[in-house]
């Protein structure tokens, strides 16, 4: 095929065959010139029937709506910037809370609080006072690791530690239980999955994603999609007690150069599919009706401007028939647009603007833009006909208003106890047992234990990005009542049967302990906040390897317990402790790792080690990216490694601690990427 690249500093061009493909400003450095291999792709039909009534509403609501009102369709405004009133006077088709957006800016707003501004939203956008025609809006929110936004809910792992779990039933009882917490506020829409297969762990969004593994990520999305949502065809699908689904980030944000976050995917298409793609021919397979486009940029064009990508793949040879939503301002990253404007975003194919802050500007501009002919009527209609057909299919024009929904405002589901079991479950097979010498492991009740470590006593550090706040940080445990500390949950299990376990963050002891268990580990971040420089643990926290080569040095045993949103190097860790657990960011119920930990008061096994890596597990600091199958593939502890107390091993003491050059080149610059955008 023919290709050209004309590359200037502000101006690239790429053409293939006759197609102009892409023209931009500002485009990212690596461009790659494009070939188009539709056949990569596999050809799919949407498992969702075309219902006629259905395509007819629509049909009659377009018939009806003027460009305003359209227009005012492909908005999503964000509740911290957005009135009631703004709904009903611009026509606005959605809305969101983002990370640590909560009802008048309360992060302890109620079940109660939080149904009281979904109706009040409902009632603006079905006033039908000045001849306005009734549309319900459609708000959507980020129940990622359960209804992760919302006081008192029931925080699941992250999807890292899930991923270890390989049980696809235990996700969809996640998904249930996330959307059931969900329905509660009186919202019908979760933000998730992340189907992100992470191929570089210095990405601060690692912990997001299942595996490095596309099989994984798929099995899952399957799984979670129909727990979210229920069962296409079946009376539960899309129930008052299920949420829509929305897979996302489409499409390769795990695989961006150098884990950068809102980086650049250079795969070819080939690649992008069979690692990145998997997990969406199962979401959408699964019935999934939204997907949410990426920040990032396939081989240099933004995914928001990927008309190729979004339209020709997605929807035309995928057949996705629902809507696309952008990221949050993530049409503002195409060049030559602002948060304020954006034709080409819409042009590539994204349905549903996330603009939080400056929907009106957007809006207004978007008219405009529609009226001067840079945006088809065509498209508009073809963009408000997939809202509208999602919002039809989730019954929202039946249901009414978010309050008479059978579990709205229903606070006593939030975190039930029923819900922490299947959290509880979810930890207990999240825990990866990557060391275990002169079997340690499992711990008698009746011991007197000393833990010890920052994560040990602190909801937030176990419960990571996303829990409360859009970072994690700014919270502490009384932000989360019923949950369970890793320490709180040791105490009650050696108390049960004449133990004793104190608390005490540096190590320090009086008494000497019979054995300690260091919890120590990442604190929380979220995006590129968490991206890293290199994967060196000990250069973020140098304290913790203090902590466990005093108490190896006073012949202590050690158990650390490292709690994180991905594997990191920690060679002299992993030698100074007897024995190791990968607990990755396993959310409110920290009582699951002691179950895991310590026998049965009778001195059986209570709970063995199901949790098998999901992601290779560095030896050296080169090994940025270190994913299975990889030609020369040499990790510490490779993909699914995991010891259990039934299949015990011993392993090194002595792992290399060489820094080595890698590390070097770095060691001058701070941990962490700057944030762009
Ligand atoms: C929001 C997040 C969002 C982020 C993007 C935050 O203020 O709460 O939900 O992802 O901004 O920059
Ligand atoms: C994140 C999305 C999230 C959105 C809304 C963005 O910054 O990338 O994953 O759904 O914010 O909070």
């Amino acid at each position: 095929m023919n290709k050209t690249s004309l590359c200037a500093a502000t101006l690239c061009v790429v053409v293939i065959g006759v197609q102009l493909v892409g023209c931009q400003q500002g485009t990212p450095d690596v461009l790659v010139p494009t070939t188009k291999n539709v056949d990569a792709w596999p050809e799919l039909k949407s498992p969702v029937e075309r219902d006629p009534e259905i395509e007819a509403r629509i049909d009659n609501l377009l018939a009806q709506m003027s460009v305003e009102q359209k227009v005012g369709q492909m908005i999503q405004a964000e509740i911290r910037w957005v009135e009631p009133d703004d709904v009903r006077d611009y026509h606005l088709g959605s809305v969101l809370n983002g990370g640590g957006g909560h009802p008048g800016k309360v992060k302890h707003a109620s079940a109660g609080d939080w149904v009281a501004l979904a109706d009040a939203f409902y009632e603006a956008s079905m006033d039908t006072s000045d001849g306005r025609l009734a549309i319900p809006v459609l708000w959507g929110t980020d129940s990622v690791h359960g209804a992760s936004n919302v006081f008192g809910a029931t925080l699941f792992p992250h999807n890292i530690g899930i991923g270890a779990a390989h049980n696809p039933d235990l996700v969809r009882r996640i998904g249930e239980v996330t959307a059931m917490e969900t329905a509660v506020i009186g919202i019908p829409w979760t933000f998730a999955p992340v189907l992100a297969v992470v191929r570089d762990d210095r990405w601060g969004r690692s912990y997001e994603g299942y595996s490095e593994d596309p099989e994984i990520v798929r099995s899952y999305a399957a799984a979670l999609v129909r727990g979210l949502q229920g069962e296409l065809g079946r009376d539960d699908y899309l129930d008052d007690s299920h949420v829509l689904a929305t897979a996302k980030h489409f499409l390769g944000d795990g695989g961006t150069d150098n884990g950068h976050d809102k980086g650049n995917n250079l795969a070819e298409e080939e690649e992008l599919f069979a690692i990145h793609g998997q997990g969406y021919v199962a979401a959408l397979e699964s019935g999934a009706r939204t997907v949410m486009a990426s920040y990032s940029s396939s081989r240099g064009l933004k995914m928001h401007g990927n008309r190729y990508l979004l339209t020709e793949i997605l929807k035309e040879r995928m057949g996705f028939d629902g809507f696309i939503v952008g990221d949050w301002e993530g049409h503002s990253e195409i060049p030559g647009c602002s948060k304020m404007a954006c034709a080409a975003a819409i042009n590539a194919g994204v349905d549903l603007l996330m603009a939080p802050q400056y929907w009106k500007p957007l809006l207004k501009n978007t008219i405009k833009d529609v009226k001067r002919g840079d945006i088809s009527m065509a498209r508009v209609d073809d963009a408000v006909r997939r809202i509208l057909r999602v919002k039809l299919e989730a019954g929202l024009f039946e249901t009414g208003a978010p309050s008479s929904r059978s579990y709205a405002g229903k606070t006593e589901i939030l975190g039930a106890p029923l819900h922490r079991a299947v959290a509880r479950q979810a930890v207990r097979e999240s825990l990866v047992l990557l060391k275990n010498n002169a079997a340690l492991l499992p711990l008698d009740r009746s011991l007197n234990v000393l833990v010890a470590g920052r994560s040990a006593n602190d909801v937030s550090r176990q419960s990571g990005g996303w829990s409360l706040t859009w970072q994690g940080t700014d919270n502490n445990d009384d932000d989360f009542p019923g949950a369970t500390t890793i320490f709180e949950g040791i105490r009650e299990v050696v108390s049960s049967a004449g133990g004793t376990a104190t608390f005490s963050e540096d190590g320090s002891y009086s008494d000497r302990p019979d054995v300690a268990i260091v919890v120590w580990g990442e604190p929380p971040y979220a995006e590129c906040y968490g991206d890293l420089k290199h994967l060196n643990y000990d250069a973020q926290d140098p304290q913790s390897l203090v902590v466990l080569e005093n108490l190896k040095a006073d012949g202590i045993p050690v158990v650390s317990v490292f709690v994180s949103g991905r594997p990191l190097w920690v060679n002299p860790h992993l030698n100074a402790s007897d024995a190791f657990v990968a607990a990755w960011l396993p959310g409110t119920e920290g009582d699951g790792v002691a179950e895991v930990l310590f026998k049965t008061s009778a001195g059986e096994v209570n709970y063995d080690f199901k949790g098998k890596l999901s992601f290779s597990w560095p030896k050296s600091l080169d090994q940025n990216q270190l994913n299975v199958g990889d030609v020369d593939y040499d990790p510490l502890f490779p993909y699914g490694y995991g010891l259990s107390y039934a299949q015990a091993r011993e392993v090194s003491d002595e792992f290399s601690v060489e820094t080595g050059e890698a590390y070097l080149n770095y060691a001058a610059v701070p941990a962490g990427f700057s944030c762009i955008g």
